[in-house]
């Protein structure tokens, strides 16, 4: 099955606050992932069909989005209803933007990148949902998982774990250590750039702020150069 079937995520729910609206790139694809005063989420392409403005620097108002450019504003349908430049003008059905599916489950947004012809994966099922961070690193899929192998989870005051890695599908995988378990919901930006969307089952602050911490070494840890005898 293709990867554009396949669930992919694309941010932390607790990351899109009601009434807001980031950007997103998964495989190359750029898209808007905002979430209307309701708190519904809502993934679409990140382009305003006037002018190619990206609808990640508009304005969410109650269920719309407004382009910051010229202000053409689209319902959550993706379908433009209003102009401001000619108010009384009745929107043609063809000002749209394309728009996907959005689920959110364990503390993450997901989407599909599908056409309606294909037949969807099953959503991963993450067994987390206290955020940890989101982070981006300039390096692929495949060597984060090689770093992940060999990390070590803070499980205490001043205590690591060697963690037990598992690939769930190629954007769920899972860390263990003790009795911490982490959810890793893996995004692909590109061949070098990928975004971990991290949660833990459950932790104490002071937990959490570790985890954030060992996040944060492990950007560093994608990032650094890879030695000779590593590669060989
Ligand atoms: S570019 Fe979006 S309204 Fe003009």
């Amino acid at each position: 099955m293709s990867s554009e079937a396949a669930w992919v995520p694309v941010a932390l729910s607790a990351s899109i606050e009601p009434g807001t609206s980031a950007g997103a790139v998964v495989e190359g694809a750029e898209l808007v992932v905002w979430r209307d005063a309701k708190g519904v989420a809502h993934v679409w392409e990140d382009r305003c069909p006037h002018r190619g403005m990206r609808m990640s620097f508009g304005f969410v108002r109650g269920d719309h989005i407004a382009c910051l450019y010229h202000g053409w504003s689209y319902d959550t349908a993706g379908q433009c209803r209003h102009i401001p430049a000619h108010p009384d003008l009745d929107v043609p059905k063809t000002i749209k933007i394309a728009t996907y599916a959005v689920e959110e489950a364990g503390g993450v947004i997901w989407t599909r990148l599908a056409t309606a012809a294909q037949a969807a994966d099953p959503l991963p099922t993450m067994g987390t949902n206290l955020p940890v961070r989101s982070l981006y690193a300039d390096c692929s899929a495949a060597h984060a998982l090689a770093i992940l192998k060999q990390t070590q989870l803070p499980v205490g005051k001043d205590e690591t774990y060697p963690a037990r890695l598992q690939v769930v599908t190629p954007h769920a995988w899972t860390l263990e250590a003790g009795a911490l378990s982490l959810s890793i919901a893996v995004q692909v930006i590109g061949p070098q750039k990928i975004g971990l969307h991290i949660l833990a089952d459950e932790g104490s602050v002071d937990l959490i702020a570790a985890l954030a911490r060992w996040a944060q070494a492990l950007r560093l840890a994608l990032e650094a150069p890879v030695t000779v005898a590593e590669v060989a």
